[in-house]
């Protein structure tokens, strides 16, 4: 699963996973978990270049190849090939809210380095538009402006078992 920051990946995924009888993993909690340090501090510490490898390293090697559901940080995608990578690994979902909704869902939460910024709005409207064309490589996206958990959910696991069917057909 990929998709902005404050779209609602985690709380999605750990509903999805239930649901479906999968276990589910995020990319973000296994860094802390690993690198002993939470995403700020890794930020702050060595960059975010060396975040994204972390990242990176994770999708190559730190989870087993079926029967779980990822929750990708929002810019675990924008690095070269990633799509892709995710792709021949399972199904590439991706989950869309508007800005004011991304603004909303983030505000008063610091633990986010790449929102905390005097104009975070525009921050999140610039970030986007550059993000746009990785998470548009998903199978399959869902809005999530105006939506409750258990809506969202429902699309997500319609949207999984229609793509996993047409794939063994
Ligand atoms: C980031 C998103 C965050 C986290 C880090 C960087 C990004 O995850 O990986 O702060 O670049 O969009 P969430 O999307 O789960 O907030």
């Amino acid at each position: 699963m990929i998709g902005f920051m404050g779209t609602g990946k985690s709380s999605i995924c750990r509903r999805v996973a239930h649901r479906l009888g999968m276990q589910h993993i995020d990319v973000d909690d296994e860094i802390v978990r690993e690198s002993g340090m939470s995403i700020t501090e890794i930020f702050d510490t060595h960059g975010e270049t060396h975040f994204r490898q972390l990242e990176s390293t994770f999708i190559k090697t730190g989870h087993p190849d079926f029967g779980c559901i990822v929750s990708c940080g929002g810019g675990l995608v924008t690095q070269e090939g990633m799509a892709t990578l995710l792709k021949s690994k399972g199904i590439l979902f991706c989950l869309h809210a508007s800005v004011e909704t991304i603004l909303k869902r983030t505000s008063g939460n610091t633990k986010r380095p790449l929102l905390q910024v005097e104009d975070p709005q525009a921050r999140i409207r610039e970030m986007l538009e550059e993000r746009q064309p990785y998470y548009s490589q998903a199978q399959a996206s869902v809005l999530t402006d105006h939506r409750g958990i258990p809506e969202i959910v429902e699309h997500v696991i319609r949207g999984y078992r229609e793509l996993v069917r047409l794939r063994s057909d």
